[in-house]
């Protein structure tokens, strides 16, 4: 790594909606570290929501800010760093982030994740007119990118809270 281990970003992926944010938010104030939300820097720079992005500007115009922002991010020590969903398809973020951070997967199965659809539904870009055997098919065809990571963390069964307590005790 870039920086010593105690001082290295912790880094959050997983499928969209499994709690990437909250966990983030969670684990940061237990450290007293920053938390930054990738999604809500690249809403910020365009002043739009993603789902506006996407429909403006295309997917490929989110992917390049998306890159562009982890590439700053990741300069950084001592964050706690929540990535969206489809971060992870980019070879070069893969790269970036394992250089320089900790990688935490939080892992949801898919019965856990329906349950969620409804809500996701009307925010993600990824997810409009999509009917459920194609989020099936993104949930299935997403699970590889995820392997790139320091440590899986199985979150069906665990409140945030607790979640978020290993991920601080993991770093002892
Ligand atoms: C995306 C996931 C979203 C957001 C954008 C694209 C994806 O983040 O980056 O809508 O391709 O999976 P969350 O994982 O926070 O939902």
């Amino acid at each position: 790594g870039k920086f010593p281990l105690r001082e290295q970003s912790i880094v959050l992926i997983g499928f969209m909606g499994v709690g990437k944010t909250t966990i983030g938010k969670t684990v940061a104030k237990k450290l007293f570290r920053d938390f930054i939300d990738i999604d809500e820097k690249i809403e910020k720079r365009f002043e739009m929501p993603a789902k506006d992005i996407f429909r403006l500007y295309g997917e490929e115009t989110f992917r390049k800010a998306e890159k562009d922002i982890i590439s700053e991010i990741c300069q950084q020590r001592l964050k706690v760093v929540s990535l969206g969903g489809g971060a992870f398809l980019q070879k070069e973020i893969q790269d970036i982030c394992l250089n320089s951070s900790i990688i935490f997967y939080l892992d949801l199965s898919w019965e856990r994740w329906k349950d969620r659809i409804e809500l996701l539904m009307e925010s993600r870009p990824v997810l409009q007119g999509k009917t459920m055997k194609e989020m099936k098919q993104l949930y299935e065809d997403r699970r590889p990118i995820y392997e790139q990571h320091h440590s899986r963390i199985d979150t069906d069964y665990h409140e945030i809270e607790e979640v978020a307590d290993y991920i601080v005790e993991s770093l002892k």
